[in-house]
């Protein structure tokens, strides 16, 4: 048999996503469906397709969906047997076949201090070994290697702790996390520092570190000292930040198209983008779409909404 480098992912998934509030209230933000399927079982899908064995999801209160979705529902696959659905139970049998794949576990923070705090939750799981990180909002999608794989091969190469790089547009850098790099050999660049949000005028390029990681256990050495960053929460980014000069650290400018669904107007983009890329939701929309168009432009609300 053989062991892979990277076995297990860690997906936090117990902040309080207030910038989709009410919504949120009682719901998991990792549960709001991209057209019919919640953002976490894209990271999920991502993860098995990368190779990864265990997923360590990281709730808090408030999270129960999460653990339904991955488990089976009996009730459920009864009543659409009795029914004869087919080709609902076979949607339900898609969802059940993720968590034979891989073991899921789940650990709990217990407060939402932070992302880096909670990736340090799930510690005693990872057990000193190179592990990944997902972050369900940031959906990546490719016909080809997916993005935690392609990581996972530039880990592979450099034993280096890995930063998922895109470039954004320059007036959108304070949004992000940006890397300094001193240059890039095949793709892969040295990082440097990484920069929480800077201002456009500290921004030290315009590539931004987006929701994937493989990180190597000196990060969660730093994240043990607890030491808060921006917003006063642990942050990820700042360990692995200090973990530079001691650990190499490098980026990959990764393939995919790249959906961030952690606010509301990049979730609609991202729900009208992949709805228009369905075949029988493309026929229905297109003709709204027009219609919304003429009347916004005519300054009137459309028929029937
Ligand atoms: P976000 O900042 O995007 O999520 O964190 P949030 O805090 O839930 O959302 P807002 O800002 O209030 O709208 C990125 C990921 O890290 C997790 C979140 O669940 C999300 O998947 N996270 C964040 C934790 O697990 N614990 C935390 O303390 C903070």
């Amino acid at each position: 048999m053989t062991t892979r480098l990277v076995r297990k992912a860690i997906f936090p998934a117990a902040g309080l996503g207030t910038r989709f509030l009410p919504v949120t209230k009682a719901q998991p933000k990792e549960m709001l469906p991209l057209v019919d399927k919640p953002t976490i079982q894209y990271g999920v899908e991502e993860a098995i397709a990368s190779g990864i064995e265990q997923v360590i999801m990281v709730t808090g209160g408030g999270k129960r969906a999460i653990v339904d979705h991955f488990d089976r529902s009996l009730e459920l696959e009864h009543y659409l047997e009795e029914r004869g659905r087919s080709d609902l139970l076979h949607i339900l049998a898609e969802v059940d076949a993720l968590s034979n794949e891989l073991v899921i576990t789940y650990i709990q923070q217990k407060e939402p201090r932070g992302l880096g705090h909670a990736v340090w939750t799930a510690r005693l799981l990872v057990e000193g070994e190179a592990c990944a990180v997902l972050l369900a909002d940031d959906v990546i999608l490719n016909d080809g290697e997916p993005c935690l794989k392609q990581l996972i091969d530039a880990h592979r190469k450099t034993g280096a702790t890995v930063l998922a790089v895109r470039r954004v547009p320059r007036n959108e850098v304070s949004r992000y996390g940006i890397i300094a790099t001193a240059g890039a050999k095949n793709g892969i660049y040295e990082v440097t520092d990484v920069v929480e949000k800077p201002s456009l005028e500290d921004a030290p390029s315009d590539l931004a570190a987006l929701g994937r990681y493989v990180i190597l256990p000196a990060v969660f050495d730093e994240l043990e000292k607890g030491e808060p960053g921006a917003g006063k929460e642990i942050q990820l980014v700042d360990a692995i930040k200090r973990t530079i000069g001691s650990q190499p650290v490098v980026g990959i400018e990764f393939e995919g198209d790249y959906y961030d669904t952690g606010t509301v107007p990049g979730y609609l983009r991202a729900n009208l983008t992949l709805a228009m890329k369905r075949e029988g939701l493309r026929e229905e929309l297109v003709p709204l779409l027009q219609e919304l168009l003429e009347t916004s432009a005519e300054g009137s609300a459309p028929r029937g909404l």
